[in-house]
């Protein structure tokens, strides 16, 4: 497809809203009669509550309402696919994680919450036998039938190959520490409950809230026009939002209840930690003849969250004999949930370092390895891939980067105290498509509304939607206003998944089409500015109608000559028969140098480059941008990131930005970011891919791997902090 707009590069739409603070996150929000809300979170992690002192904090300034289990409305529970947490809040007294919220406190102010939160004391019967860790306990936790995999016989085949190598790898559990904290805004107005959320998914936490409060759906309505990303934590609601509509409920008043950065962290999701033992077993020449992959996740006491760990491993390398199993262990912390790339970032994480130890048990380059081993179909389902262009990614990638200069042998590439250090992975994101609607409507004005129930997590979301209705209608970008993010829109994906792409802009194309049809039956009506010709002959050219003589009226004319405002069109797309006959995955390859200088004992990601092939990028600018700040995020995970739990109580003790360490500028690598522009026409009529998620996974194994290259120690616990490094 020749394109003016879609795959050039494009300046955020709502660029002009954040940079003038007009664009209105939730804590934004002001209305009327307002009450703040501040949680009270339990300061046990295994136990029950016994008394909450409250009078205190009753008598502090401001101070309207304390809710706590003896104190809230009767509540149904939702399904467990539609929250992050099935237990409601205060639905016993049982205390299942330090940071559980015990009660809610409302007041005039965010302040005043806040000091008589701090204020409300209570009395706990604690509990011996906490379980604070997945990687410090002997526990095996329940294996999950649903995650197993098996061809082939693996074992026997294990057994024989006469390369094998067999290792266990930890990783610790991590935040999402997205810059805007979870918050609401609830509101009843008659019997109708009003939320303003940051979600990334209004449709599915309006549903979701309905369920909970007893209403029809058509009573509740979920709003967030801008969110300051989530990475997955705000894909389904958390208690605090129950909490916050509860109060607003039995108050008549609206409550705005603002996570503090402590309890986003302890209460608001968290990427579980995870033990993988990879068992690889090959031929001398590298082919791949056994792969076992056995995982074991932590969820909370209070909801089951499985992050599918083993989910790519059976489909990114051809070969015969595959296992993979999952086991699912409880402890006494906040619920996990989906982060970025959630189940392969951890899963491709282990398989790509263990493909690394493979290739040094070879004596082989871990590229050429991974060459070997290539899948031309998917090996899972045996079906071909919907557009696969791998090879070309490893090739670009390995040329900018230099990779035929590498020296195999540890610690031998130098540049004066520094030691050079060289690795690579290959990144992996299933492409997924799912149903949705759109509508469009055209304008009297001359401008164009387009308008989706899915939501802008930063993303860029605004701006493909724009994109997409300047490319199929030649109105310009200007004039063209965007609606997402409000559950009373038609119907569109979770802002998950790397999905929104390949789902929304085929249902706004259908809509714009239909818009377009309603236009030319108009125009060709009675009076209209092409009376009596048939529509049919109409072509859509810059903003108006052009028949084949030539002459061409705008929309704005035709509209306004039969004194109609707008003229609108409904659309739905969804994925075909093409689902059932093709794989759909996207592939990439990082390659990284990591600088070690044993003197100083510092380790730096001095360069990385990438290749990740999402089919046609819709505006590269912000598909970069969602690749380089995965490659961000990739750093922390491989050398930073750590969520540290007191092994006596389960508290979180690095609960705030100054002792969580994520990367931050000085850490910058140089980063360089190829796009190749395979446009994958199976999926949608745009051949987009989506593009959030992938960047994510094997970068960190990439580092890991480098690192091993550069000081010849392969550690196995992630992430590599210092004191792992250095000789001590
Ligand atoms: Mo992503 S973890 O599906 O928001």
């Amino acid at each position: 497809m020749d394109t003016q707009v879609i795959g050039h590069r494009t300046p955020r739409v709502d660029g002009e809203f954040k940079l003038t603070g007009q664009a209105d996150y939730t804590v934004d929000w002001q209305v009327r009669d307002m009450l703040y809300g501040y949680p009270v979170p339990a300061s046990i992690a295994h136990g029950t509550l016994k008394t909450l002192h409250l009078d205190t904090a009753r008598a502090m300034p401001g101070v309207v309402d304390i809710f706590h289990h003896g104190h809230f409305p009767e509540l149904y529970r939702a399904s467990k696919s539609q929250v992050s947490e099935m237990r409601l809040p205060f639905e016993d007294e049982r205390i299942h994680y330090d940071g559980q919220y015990i009660a809610l406190v409302v007041a005039e102010s965010f302040e005043q919450a806040r000091a008589a939160a701090h204020a409300v004391q209570a009395d706990y019967d604690q509990e011996d036998g906490a379980r604070t860790s997945l990687l410090d306990t002997d526990k095996e936790g329940q294996l999950l039938e649903s995650e197993g995999v098996s061809r082939g016989d693996p074992e026997k085949a294990f057994d024989k190959a006469p390369v094998t190598i067999d290792h266990t790898y930890d990783i610790a559990a991590e935040s999402h520490m997205q810059m805007e904290m979870h918050a609401t805004l609830a509101e009843w107005r008659d019997e109708r409950l009003i939320v303003h959320e940051s979600s990334q998914g209004v449709v599915y936490q309006h549903k979701a809230m309905a369920r909970i409060f007893g209403l029809p759906e058509e009573s509740v309505e979920v709003v967030s026009h801008y969110i300051g990303s989530g990475f997955g934590n705000k894909l389904f609601m958390w208690p605090h939002a129950v909490a916050t509509a509860g109060a607003a409920q039995m108050l008549g008043r609206p409550v705005k209840t603002i996570l503090p950065r402590q309890q986003d962290m302890e209460s608001g999701g968290n990427r579980p930690a995870s033990r993988q033992r990879l068992r690889l077993g090959a031929k001398q020449d590298g082919t791949l003849l056994s792969i076992r992959h056995d995982s074991t996740t932590e969820t909370s006491f209070v909801h089951p969250y499985v992050d599918s760990l083993g989910s790519a491993t059976p489909s990114l390398y051809a070969c015969d004999n595959v296992a993979i199993s999952q086991r699912l262990l409880e402890v006494n912390h906040g619920t996990p949930c989906p982060m970025r790339a959630p189940g392969e970032t951890s899963g491709i994480h282990a398989l790509e370092t263990a493909l690394d130890e493979l290739a040094v048990e070879l004596g082989m380059d871990p590229l050429e390895l991974r060459r070997r081993n290539y899948a031309k179909n998917d090996p899972a389902s045996g079906l071909p891939w919907s557009s696969k262009h791998l090879d070309d990614c490893y090739t670009n990638a390995a040329k900018r980067f230099g990779w035929e200069k590498r020296n195999p042998t540890p610690g031998a590439m130098r540049d004066g105290d520094e030691i050079i250090g060289w690795g690579m992975a290959t990144a992996c994101w299933p492409a997924m498509r799912l149903s949705c609607s759109a509508r469009v409507e055209l304008r009297d004005d001359g401008s164009v509304m387009a308008a989706c129930g899915t939501q802008d997590i930063g993303t860029g979301t605004y701006t493909i939607v724009a994109q997409t209705v300047a490319e199929l209608s030649g109105v310009s970008l200007k004039d063209i206003e965007v609606r997402l993010g409000e559950s009373t829109l038609p119907a569109g994906p979770l802002s998950g998944g790397s999905m929104v792409t390949a789902t929304a802009l085929p249902a706004v194309a259908a809509a714009l089409r239909n818009a377009f049809d309603a236009l030319k039956k108009v125009a060709t009506g009675e009076n209209g500015a092409f009376e009596g010709s048939d529509p049919d002959n109409l072509e859509i050219e810059a903003g108006a109608l052009v028949d084949k003589q030539g002459k061409r009226v705008s929309f704005g004319e035709i509209l306004s000559q039969q004194k109609l405002g707008s003229v609108s069109g409904e659309g739905q797309a969804a994925p075909g028969d093409e689902k059932n006959q093709y794989s759909f995955r996207s592939f990439g390859a990082h390659f990284v140098e990591v600088r070690w200088d044993p003197g100083i004992s510092r380790l730096r990601v001095a360069r990385v480059v990438s290749s990740i092939d999402i089919g046609r990028a819709i505006n590269p600018s912000t598909a970069r941008n969602q690749v380089e700040g995965s490659i961000v995020m990739g750093i922390g995970m491989a050398l930073t990131e750590k969520l540290d739990y007191d092994p006596r109580d389960g508290r979180l003790i690095n609960n705030n930005y100054a002792d969580y360490i994520v990367p931050c500028h000085a850490d910058m690598p140089e980063i360089d970011v190829e796009l190749p522009d395979n446009p994958d026409y199976i999926l949608n009529e745009f051949g987009a891919r989506g593009v959030g998620e992938i960047g994510l996974t094997g970068i960190a194994a990439a580092i890991g791997n480098a690192v091993y290259h550069a000081t010849g120690k392969r550690i196995r616990e992630f992430p590599i902090t210092l004191e792992k490094v250095m000789d001590i």
